[in-house]
């Protein structure tokens, strides 16, 4: 007798599972290490966690976990709402940005369809496709990075979404906002364009993003951000969307009612406003960057400069590599997935984790 597996659509059982970044308890495990021997420099968080603010803010909603969560997340809209200067209707909250991207796949996608995406872009552009029986056009990459006029000649009728990940992981790369402006004046106004700007924080405040002030003149513009990264809070899972009201109003259909916690709601309120803990957060990230691009450099390993938190280093023969960190006790990021199999990408950590990474890829390449 047929299992209820196999009558599920082909698209869907033929999904590769993502694969996360190896757990601490796992390389304690099965490697017999100290868990606080362990060097996790895999997920891209912020090595810092959140603010003294937000922990206090966390402690204090633990109080009423008893209740639902506010489904509208009201309080946090207000804060983004003021910050990004949007209107509270034009804001979508997520479990993560990924929940944003899955929300807009789920609203938009249905199979036959095309989403467009480049070459080394993030995961979860193919993962959210794939599950809707859509298609995934690839855009082949310009020197790694995104080729954004090839991405919009790639659109035909069919194409409902075109994935643009700005800085991308895992590759660092980055378009700046005059390129992505003259992007988005190509793009057919029916097909959505969701912005994923995960690591914008962590750019230089020049290069910061003016995304959220595009909306007004491409109601088709979705722009992602998140709570993970520069905030420190991966573990709560809060991100957010903005976009015209009226694409809101379609993901909100589909959202969970309570899809954000009331802790990582009460979390992400005080980050939002605590700005000089997230500048400071940057600034140690962008020193800890040309720390290790130039001990990379010294120690003549190649890498992609890099705008983000992590670095996307080459390595040659990266399976191997990646195990010689690991019997050291330092977790990166395999990138074979990405189409990358001579790179490894490491999250910039604290200084002593970094200096950590850089004696063990020493010793793993035998420099
Ligand atoms: C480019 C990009 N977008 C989105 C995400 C999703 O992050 P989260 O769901 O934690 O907000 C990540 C996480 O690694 C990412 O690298």
């Amino acid at each position: 007798m047929a299992d209820p597996a196999s009558r599920a659509p082909e698209y869907v059982r033929s999904i590769a599972p993502y694969v996360p970044g190896k757990p601490i308890e796992e390389l304690a495990r099965e490697y017999g290490l100290a868990e606080n021997s362990i060097v996790k420099l895999a997920s891209n968080e912020n090595p810092r966690g959140p603010s003294p603010k937000v922990r206090q803010a966390i402690a204090n909603a633990v109080a009423s976990v008893t209740r639902y969560p506010d489904g509208n997340g009201f309080a946090l809209k207000v804060a983004l709402a003021e910050r990004y200067r949007v209107a509270q209707e034009q804001i979508v909250l997520g479990n993560g940005s990924n929940d944003v991207l899955e929300l807009a796949s789920q609203a938009l996608l249905r199979p036959g369809d095309h989403a467009v995406y480049a070459e080394h872009a993030f995961a979860v552009y193919p993962l959210a496709t794939q599950a809707r029986g859509a298609t995934g056009i690839v855009v082949p990459a310009r020197a790694l990075a995104h080729d954004l006029p090839a991405m919009s000649k790639a659109i035909t009728p069919r194409t409902r979404i075109v994935f643009v990940a700005n800085p991308n992981n895992p590759t660092g790369t980055w378009a700046a906002s005059a390129e992505v402006e003259g992007f988005l004046a190509d793009v057919p106004q029916d097909v959505v364009v969701l912005l994923d700007e995960a690591y914008d924080e962590y750019l230089e405040p020049a290069q910061r993003s003016r995304s959220a002030s595009w909306i007004a003149e491409h109601p088709n513009l979705i722009v992602s951000r998140t709570f993970s990264k520069a905030y420190g809070l991966a573990g709560l899972r809060v991100g957010f969307g903005l976009m015209d009201a009226a694409l809101a109003d379609l993901l909100n259909r589909v959202r969970q009612p309570f899809n954000v916690n009331s802790v990582a709601q009460a979390a992400a309120l005080a980050a939002l406003a605590d700005e000089d803990y997230v500048a400071e957060s940057a600034a140690i990230n962008r020193s800890g960057l040309s720390h290790l691009a130039q001990a990379l450099d010294a120690m003549q390993v190649g890498y992609v400069p890099s705008h983000g938190n992590f670095l996307l280093i080459h390595v040659g023969a990266a399976a191997a590599v990646y195990e010689a960190l690991l019997r050291q006790g330092v977790i990166v990021r395999p990138v074979a997935n990405y189409g990358l199999p001579e790179h490894l990408r490491v999250t910039v950590g604290l200084p002593e984790e970094n200096a950590r990474f850089l004696s063990a890829l020493k010793t793993a390449l035998g420099r």
